[in-house]
């Protein structure tokens, strides 16, 4: 077994991977949806946390309730998408760390007892889980349309209501209408941005 991504795959992931904004009329097989989660799942989280909990809405009805929330931006996004996953957050993560770090479980109470923690580990390792999210979808041929244009509050009245969970960002999925694409931002070189000690 190779132990590196060969070029094409490095393309599919990254450098021709485009945020898709309009989508084909074409459905995403509903068992993607499970191959995507059964790969993002691996990515490392603190003390292996998981705090992500996601929302597939894959009719139009379920994206309806979805509508109301979101900028007039991103509505036509929403509409073309097959599939948007709501990106959520369990802000009591924490009860679980005697399951999913068992070598430590008192560390639950770090968080019991700190609730700055808590929403920082929650907002830290949700976020990097959503992009696993992405790149596990792109690993299997999909293409992703990342949302943070929404009103939180009224999405997690609307779909989170009577849990913990808030929503972080939302992910549209499906097969991208290229023509649909906007240009190409550039991004920074290693110089710009990074530093070698
Ligand atoms: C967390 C996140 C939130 C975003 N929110 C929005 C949004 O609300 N509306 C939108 O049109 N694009 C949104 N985008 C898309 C970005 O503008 C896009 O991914 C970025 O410009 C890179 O585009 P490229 O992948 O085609 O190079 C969001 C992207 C991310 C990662």
């Amino acid at each position: 077994m190779s132990s590196t991504l060969d070029s094409n795959a490095c393309k599919l992931l990254f450098t021709e991977a485009r945020t898709a904004n309009l989508f084909l009329d074409k459905s995403v097989e509903p068992n993607l949806l499970r191959e995507i989660y059964d790969l993002m799942k691996w990515g490392p989280t603190s003390m292996n946390c998981c705090p992500a909990r996601i929302v597939f809405l894959t009719t139009p009805k379920a994206k309806a309730r979805l509508i109301p929330s979101a900028f007039d931006g991103n509505v036509a996004r929403i509409n073309s998408a097959p599939v948007v996953a709501i990106i959520g957050q369990d802000m009591e993560f924490f009860q679980y760390i005697p399951h999913l770090y068992p070598h430590a479980p008192e560390n639950k109470k770090v968080f019991e007892d700190n609730e700055f923690a808590a929403e920082a580990t929650a907002f830290r390792n949700s976020t990097i889980q959503g992009a696993y999210f992405i790149f596990a979808a792109r690993a299997l041929g999909l293409d992703c349309g990342p949302m943070s244009g929404f009103d939180n509050a009224r999405v997690d009245k609307e779909f989170f209501g009577g849990t913990h969970v808030k929503s972080n960002f939302l992910c549209t999925i499906g097969y991208a209408d290229s023509a649909a694409a906007f240009p190409r931002g550039p991004r920074f070189a290693f110089e710009d941005v990074c530093q070698v000690l």
